[in-house]
């Protein structure tokens, strides 16, 4: 009877490790957000576009900047976008005016491919 209560036991521990690494499993294949982790260019949109386009500040739908979310926010909508406000026309950000300095270290981000690293 003891050796019965083990054995079934034993079995419904393997149950619950078996359930959970299929757990694990199905969680690895869901697409993983990639992060904008670029070592100059995330603390210049930090500075010079969140103030208005982070997450629920006066302009994110206008442009939504998620660092979280390197996809959505320099997507092939945005990206051309962002390109002619801050580069082109000069327009971006709205309060102020970029430095000849803070505008090549964009052209070079630009030059690179935009990338997210
Ligand atoms: C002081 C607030 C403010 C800051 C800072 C700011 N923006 Fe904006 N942004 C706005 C407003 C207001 C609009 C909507 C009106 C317009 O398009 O001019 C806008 C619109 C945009 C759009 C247009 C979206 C579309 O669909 O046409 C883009 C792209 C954009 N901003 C990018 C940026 C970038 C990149 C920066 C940083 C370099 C930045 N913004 C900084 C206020 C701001």
């Amino acid at each position: 009877m003891i050796k019965w209560l083990c054995f079934n036991g034993a079995i419904a521990l393997l149950a619950v490790a078996l359930l959970a690494s299929c757990k694990h499993d199905s969680d690895e294949v869901l697409p993983q957000k990639v992060a904008f982790g670029h070592t100059i260019m995330k603390p210049w949109f930090d500075t010079h576009c969140a103030t208005c386009h982070a997450t629920g500040r006066s302009n994110y739908l206008n442009w939504h900047y998620n660092p979280q979310d390197y996809a959505a926010t320099f997507d092939k909508y945005y990206l051309p976008k962002i390109y002619e406000r801050v580069y082109v026309k000069k327009d971006m950000p709205k309060d102020a005016v970029l430095s000849l300095a803070a505008l090549e270290t964009f052209k070079a981000w630009s030059d690179a491919g935009f990338p997210a690293k």
